[in-house]
């Protein structure tokens, strides 16, 4: 058992939990937090220590989620363990639990290298994180913030995240072959690619700033998906790739939601260079990407692969915040 002093912030108390506390939190509790009169347990958390290193594992108790009560409770425990002479708090929350993963984040946590195989408590993969004494008391740095409101929009298409729920529509759309035959590689993905999509993979790449997968919706749903990958902060440069069923096509729907994933890259990011490449033959694309202000810079030989293992030829598009 890890001890440390009581810790009492304006919401709880962090204190020991009793050797004999019965809570139902899926592990034996080193600490608890509880409420400030002191009959209501709150949460909880198991502190595992080898070599400096502390492993935390928290809950929360149903009825008190979604009041960041887990973030309030990690920065409570960080101090008196730095303290104590911890070099690293770390925590591997699955990464099918978004509310784990953005907990430890705004309390600073900073994502490691990425997804740990096997790395949960629950068997499952999972994201490493951790917060060292210099990182500060702020949140963990971002570099693809979430969408204000939680969507972008012009008042006829809107952009938002990826969600579980949209699995049907996604795994429809993207095994259809008017859509990914004009795919980066041409072959439609698995099920399982699909369902790993949309349970978490899209919003674990948007925390860790890697991508921003976006659902394209009209109004009446899902009509395809736009999205900034290769994103290298550093240089300040994304690419964008976007797609629309068959029956969406030829409204704008692209136009809009390419401009709006620009200026969302540019004043929100704070990237200075978007580009695009597309296909040779696909005047459609290309046209959108002309509307919408990129220029043409010039051909990529053998860009993108081929189904039958040859490579195709791809032209490359770019705009940039200042022109
Ligand atoms: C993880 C846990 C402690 C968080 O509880 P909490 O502090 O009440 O969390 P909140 O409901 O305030 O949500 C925390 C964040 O996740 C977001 N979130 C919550 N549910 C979400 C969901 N289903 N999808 C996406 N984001 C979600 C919230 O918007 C919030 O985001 P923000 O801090 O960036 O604004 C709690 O869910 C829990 O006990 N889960 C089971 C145990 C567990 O997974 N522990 C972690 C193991 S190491």
């Amino acid at each position: 058992m890890y001890v440390i002093e009581p810790v009492t912030t304006a919401a709880f108390t962090l204190r020991q939990a009793d050797d004999d506390a019965k809570i139902e939190c899926g592990f034996e509790p080193d600490l608890v937090a509880v409420a400030p009169e002191g009959d209501g347990l709150w949460g909880a958390m198991r502190l595992t220590e080898a070599d400096g290193v502390v492993s935390v594992r928290f809950w929360v108790a149903p009825e008190q989620r979604g009041r960041k009560l887990g973030a309030a409770m990690l920065k409570a425990a960080a101090p008196p363990l730095f303290a104590s002479g911890v070099r690293r708090i770390e925590t591997r929350p699955p990464v099918r639990e978004p509310a784990a993963i953005r907990a430890a984040m705004r309390a600073g946590f900073r994502p490691d290298s990425g997804v740990i195989r096997g790395g949960a408590y629950d068997g499952g993969d999972a994201l490493g994180l951790g917060l060292l004494a210099g990182d500060g008391r702020g949140p963990a740095p971002r570099v693809l913030p979430d969408l204000a409101g939680g969507e972008l929009t012009d008042g006829t298409v809107s952009l938002r995240p990826l969600r579980p729920d949209d699995f049907e529509a996604h795994l429809r759309h993207r095994t259809s072959p008017d859509v990914y035959s004009g795919a980066a590689l041409p072959l439609p993905p698995s099920v399982g690619e699909v369902v790993e999509m949309c349970e978490w993979r899209a919003a674990v790449d948007w925390l860790l700033g890697r991508a921003a997968l976006m659902v394209i919706d009209d109004g009446a749903g899902y009509r395809g998906t736009i999205g900034l990958y290769d994103v290298a902060r550093l240089i300040g440069t994304a690419m964008i790739g976007y797609d629309l069923s068959a029956d969406a096509r030829g409204k704008g729907y692209a136009t809009g939601a390419v401009r709006l994933i620009c200026r969302w890259a540019f004043e929100e990011v704070g990237l200075d260079r978007v580009w695009a490449g597309t296909d040779v033959h696909n005047a459609a694309s290309q046209a959108v990407l002309r509307r919408t202000g990129f220029r043409l810079e010039g051909v990529e030989r053998g860009g993108l692969p081929s189904v039958d293992g040859t490579r195709r030829d791809t032209l490359v598009w770019a705009t940039l915040s200042r022109t």
